[in-house]
């Protein structure tokens, strides 16, 4: 059975000309485009400020097709169908002026229109406004929002408020790239599609859970942004509590956006607040210095920034989630840039047997434990114990071997998509379950500002780290504290 959809008829492109459109959203919508798969009569108009006529954009967008399309996937006959679809319309958006030209570019749309805002946030109030007084915020109009949505709660707020006087809740997609990664909603199917590890997947089952995302990049350009965010914002703050609500949610009645996102946003607003008395104990902050990734030398992020700063490119914290489900599980949460490896996963680490009976023969147990890779490829493997061949004269050997799901070899046969191929479709089908809704961008944050509260009243700085290492020695601590040791 195939979901409803109401497909729109336009797609209008907000920040058209920036970096996200470059690198994955044109990208992607000529994926979409090139296998049937964008309604045939979608027109896409692009906006942003830049003095471009169409043709102009055009060449812009197959610029970008080029450096960004692996050359097998490009075919002259699919780009020039794709750029015929694109139409430009230059705008200033913070003036009102300018959204009657846009308003006659996008025509009627009787069918829906997608409206995808990739821009600076302060201009999120104007564009809204100049939407709305150009007719373009009707009933059959949806937004998709891109981060940073606001800094902290209240500025998020602000946002959240300036949107929703124009759009209802219903009609506003958050977009989070991370829930349009394939193996974050194979996380779903793993849990919800298989009987095996639910009846285990709570405090009796589970010692602790691991999430890593491990970033080799620095701040690559991003000067502006990046240092006034920091790793707790840019990276904790959305992605990974959106990975952890995943893991700890109680299974939804069905896989919709109401059901999911209902389960995720109770456990957001579960999370144990970590305030001025723990903050030392149980988050760990750093800041890369020069070292070397991947073999090559890379200068310390504030040789980058050009100037010292007190902004954290890595952070590690002990979270727990209190409820009944997750009793007393730390989730030991870790994420940071110019590490040694891209590498995003999330460990389940399974309790102990109860009894051992191969003690009195020497054989050691390792708990079971779960593997689930995001990055850089998608796999999920069970590491088990399992007898090793032999005659055992000297006592029974066991060892861990992984059950591997090798999703790459089961799936050879099937393209894995970039995450904006999804979430841009379901955008335009009018299909919010993965996109993030308000109650939890706020929850989120709660969590999050109580955390940088604490950091700024106990007065604790970033400490250093060498480019190309797992983060200060404090991150490592963190979890052996707890007879843990971090899955690299
Ligand atoms: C973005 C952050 O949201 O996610 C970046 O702003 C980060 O700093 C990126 O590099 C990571 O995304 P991915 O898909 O490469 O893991």
């Amino acid at each position: 059975m195939t979901r409803p959809a109401t497909p729109a008829d336009c797609l209008l492109l907000f920040g058209a000309t920036g970096d996200l459109a470059q690198r994955m959203l044109l990208p992607s919508l000529y994926g979409l485009a090139a296998d049937g798969l964008l309604p045939r009569a979608l027109r896409i108009v692009a906006t942003a400020r830049s003095q471009l006529d169409t043709p102009g954009y055009h060449a812009f967008a197959a610029e970008a097709l080029e450096r960004f399309i692996p050359e097998e996937r490009r075919t002259e006959a699919a780009i020039s169908a794709f750029l015929d679809r694109l139409t430009y319309v230059p705008l200033d958006a913070s003036d009102t002026k300018g959204y009657g030209a846009l308003a006659e570019a996008v025509g009627e749309t009787p069918g829906g229109l997608a409206i995808f805002l990739s821009t600076a946030p302060q201009l999120f109030g104007a564009t809204i406004a100049g939407l709305a007084g150009a007719g373009l915020a009707g009933e059959v109009a949806r937004i998709g929002l891109e981060k940073p949505l606001g800094h902290d709660l209240a500025s998020s707020r602000v946002i959240n408020d300036a949107v929703a006087e124009v759009f209802p809740e219903n009609r506003i997609f958050r977009i989070d790239h991370y829930l349009g990664k394939e193996t974050v909603q194979n996380l779903l199917a793993l849990r919800f599609g298989n009987a095996l590890f639910e009846p285990l997947w709570n405090a009796g089952g589970i010692d602790h859970v691991q999430i890593t995302v491990a970033e080799t990049v620095g701040l690559e350009g991003r000067v502006g942004f990046y240092d006034g965010a920091g790793a707790l914002r840019d990276m904790v703050q959305n992605h990974m509590l959106q990975l952890l609500a995943l893991v700890a949610m109680e299974p939804p009645s069905q896989f919709d956006a109401t059901a999911i996102r209902d389960e995720k946003v109770k456990v957001l607003r579960s999370l144990r607040p970590i305030d001025r008395t723990g903050i030392e104990k149980l988050s760990v902050i750093g800041q890369y210095t020069a070292g070397s990734v991947g073999g090559a030398p890379v200068p310390g992020y504030a040789d980058e920034l050009g100037k010292p700063s007190s902004t954290e490119t890595f952070v590690a914290i002990k979270a727990h989630v209190d409820n009944w489900r997750w009793k007393g599980v730390p989730f030991y949460l870790r994420t940071g840039k110019r590490l040694p490896q891209r590498q995003s996963e999330i460990i389940i680490q399974f309790k102990g047997v109860p009894h051992s009976i191969f003690d009195a023969r020497g054989a050691q147990l390792k708990p079971n434990k779960l593997v689930i890779r995001l990055q850089p490829e998608e796999n999920i493997r069970l590491l088990m114990m399992a007898k090793q061949p032999g005659l055992d004269r000297d006592g029974i050997r066991l060892r861990e071997v992984p059950l591997d799901l090798g999703l790459a070899n089961a799936f050879a046969d099937v393209r894995r998509r970039i995450a904006y191929e999804r979430l841009l479709l379901d955008l335009i089908e009018d299909d919010p379950t993965l996109f993030v809704r308000r109650d939890e961008v706020e929850a989120q944050w709660e969590w999050i500002d109580t955390i940088r509260t604490g950091w700024v009243a106990s007065g604790m700085q970033p400490r250093p780290y060498a480019a190309g290492t797992w983060g200060p020695s404090a991150a490592i601590a963190l979890t052996e504290r707890d007879g843990v040791s971090w899955h690299d």
